[in-house]
């Protein structure tokens, strides 16, 4: 691993990424590519913007020239795709553009790294690559569906999308599969549970109530609350990914999961109870449709096979999350007032 392409590094789970690689070391250079959608923060990135390792492009994945370009510029030879639109209520507003970035950007990001890794992109037979190449795409559990009380998700469980973002995310996890049994290109996929900890877009369910619950707002909770997901520190995702593309087997899938099944509305009791509010600020709205009712995770392939280990409890990474936020209110008040989106013109529109 030379030249690592990020793409989405802007986000909440790419932020944490880069963040980890630069305090890891061991290649040359970053580049984050990040179309800076209303998810992309560079606010996340500011303490490391001028490492010398670490260049910034503001780019979509779905641009097949700049895509190219850039690997050739930089001799890219690693590829972690976090980019995506990734929240679930939006894909229910707007599916097209879920497809459009899941799925053709994923593709559009396969297609450049087999032209360019191949050691005879001309010849459609050969599967010979370049050595020491990797693409890896960063997917979700959410592409198995839902479970009922028992049991978790496999590698092997058959893929059953229930949302238009879960169904792009598979439909781009199949892409991955077609062009490795295809092109032989050389990748992973990875397919994490919920991440939770810092630089997470204030949409999503914990920073969302812990910032409601701060302003002394309600808590809106779809259903009965009851919707159990299996919640894992965002450092221990970045971590696993880092394992994989260190020693991931060329075409496999690895789940990456803490075994940490919690309800949501656990979550909002601890949230209010560590801040000291009252459940009263509660409210149970009206459910999400195709809502899933449990996800969880089997990580015994990544654990034994990969070595890698969550280092977080939930106890100690969701205090530490909580006072995270606290700590943070000013980078939590530029999202709300707007102000994140002028970061890139205050801080490249000379560069
Ligand atoms: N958040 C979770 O709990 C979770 C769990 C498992 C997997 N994932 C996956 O991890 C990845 C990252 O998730 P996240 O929560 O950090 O998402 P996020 O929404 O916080 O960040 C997505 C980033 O991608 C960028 N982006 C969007 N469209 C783009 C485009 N066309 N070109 C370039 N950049 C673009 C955005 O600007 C943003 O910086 C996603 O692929 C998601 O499916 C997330």
């Amino acid at each position: 691993m030379k030249n690592i392409l990020v793409t989405g590094g802007a986000g909440f789970i790419g932020s944490n990424f880069v963040h980890l690689m630069l305090e890891r070391g061991g290649f040359e250079r970053l580049i984050n590519l990040d179309a800076l959608t209303y998810a992309g923060n560079l606010d996340n990135l500011s303490d490391i913007e001028n490492d010398p390792r670490y260049t910034f492009v503001k780019g979509d994945i779905r641009d097949a020239e700049l895509i190219a370009s850039l690997f050739v510029q930089y001799e890219i030879d690693t590829v972690v795709n976090f980019a995506a639109e990734s929240h679930v209520d939006r894909s229910i507003t707007d599916p097209l553009s879920f497809v459009s970035t899941n799925v053709v950007g994923t593709q559009t990001l396969l297609d450049a790294a087999k032209n360019h890794w191949k050691v005879d992109p001309t010849d459609k037979y050969s599967n010979q690559y370049k050595p020491g190449v990797k693409y890896l795409q960063v997917s979700t559990d959410e592409v198995y569906g839902a479970l009922g009380r028992e049991g978790m998700f496999r590698e092997t469980t058959p893929l059953s999308p229930n949302s238009p973002y879960s169904a792009s995310k598979a439909s781009a996890d199949l892409m991955v599969r077609a062009y490795h049994n295809t092109f032989g290109l050389p990748c992973n996929i990875t397919r994490c549970s919920n991440n939770y900890g810092p630089y997470q877009f204030p949409e999503k369910l914990i920073p969302l109530m812990i910032n409601n619950a701060k302003a002394g707002k309600s808590l809106p909770v779809y259903g009965d609350g009851m919707q159990i997901r299996d919640w894992l520190h965002v450092k221990d995702h970045c971590a696993a990914i880092a394992t994989v593309l260190e020693k991931g087997v060329d075409g496999e899938i690895y789940n990456i999961g803490g075994n940490n099944e919690k309800a949501n509305i656990y979550i909002v009791k601890l949230i209010l109870e560590t801040l000291g509010k009252g459940e009263e600020l509660i409210t149970h709205v009206k459910d999400r449709p195709g809502h899933d009712r449990r996800y969880a995770i089997d990580n015994t392939k990544i654990t034994t096979q990969l070595g890698w280990a969550p280092a977080y409890t939930f106890e100690e990474g969701i205090a530490e999350t909580i006072q995270w936020y606290l700590s943070h209110q000013e980078w939590m008040d530029k999202i709300l007032s707007g102000d994140y989106q002028n970061y890139y013109e205050r801080m490249y529109k000379n560069a």
